[in-house]
């Protein structure tokens, strides 16, 4: 945390940290209840053992159970996040993998050193002026080749949150996207997409993954 960060990062850090333990909740059990999620994470462990295997950050890890469940599929994954509380819950909840507290729109991981990115609705908090930077981060760490995966909720509205689970005072802003417009952020910074995926096209809030590398 330095005195240069955006009041948005501050505030959803903030938040993040007053609502961990809501959230962890909130979450648990969410890969074995949805198996186009799990087999998402499942495809992405494929396309990082294809590319040679190796380091693969979980950026936006929350409590961390993508980055235990890629670890159990057997890949060598490790967490990043903006909230020192949810690092506290996952490295409580994963003793043996390793989280550190980072953001990532300013990485702390030399050039080339992953082997895989995956942003599992982590980047619904970063607003659009700061997108393309927080890309060309990914980019700028990911092995040439290396896979990327990104979720994130469809549609076209910000949403301000003031409420946490349960109950919990929270400011956090959450951005839902086009998959078109999430696309065109990632070919500006040099990735190339292979494949789209929306889920829940007729529900409220459908959900996107893209894969790229
Ligand atoms: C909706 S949760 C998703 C957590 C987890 N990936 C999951 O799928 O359940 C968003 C997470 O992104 C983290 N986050 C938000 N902005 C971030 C940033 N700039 N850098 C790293 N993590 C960030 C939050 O702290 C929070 O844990």
């Amino acid at each position: 945390m330095t005195a240069d960060d955006p009041a948005w990062l501050v505030a959803t850090r903030s938040s993040y940290d007053t609502d961990a333990a809501g959230y962890t909740e909130k979450v648990r059990g969410l890969l074995s209840e949805r198996p186009f999620l799990r087999a998402s994470v499942a495809l992405f462990a494929e396309f990082v053992r294809a590319a040679g295997g190796g380091p693969v950050a979980d950026v936006g890890c929350g409590p961390g159970y993508v980055t235990g469940h890629l670890h159990e599929l057997g890949v060598d994954a490790f967490g990043i996040d903006l909230s020192p509380e949810m690092i506290a819950i996952a490295r409580r909840d994963y003793p043996g993998l390793r989280f550190e507290v980072g953001t990532m729109t300013d990485l702390d991981l030399p050039d080339d050193s992953v082997a895989g990115l995956l942003a599992f609705w982590s980047i619904i908090h970063i607003p659009d002026d700061a997108m393309p930077g927080v890309f060309d981060e990914f980019r700028r760490v990911l092995r040439p080749g290396g896979p990327l995966l990104v979720g994130f909720h469809v549609g076209d509205e910000t949403q301000r949150s003031s409420e946490g689970y349960p109950g919990r005072p929270i400011d956090v802003t959450s951005h839902r996207r086009k998959p078109s417009q999430v696309a065109g952020w990632l070919r500006d910074a040099r990735f190339t997409i292979e494949a789209e995926m929306v889920f829940g096209p007729d529900a409220r809030v459908p959900g996107a993954i893209l894969f790229a590398k």
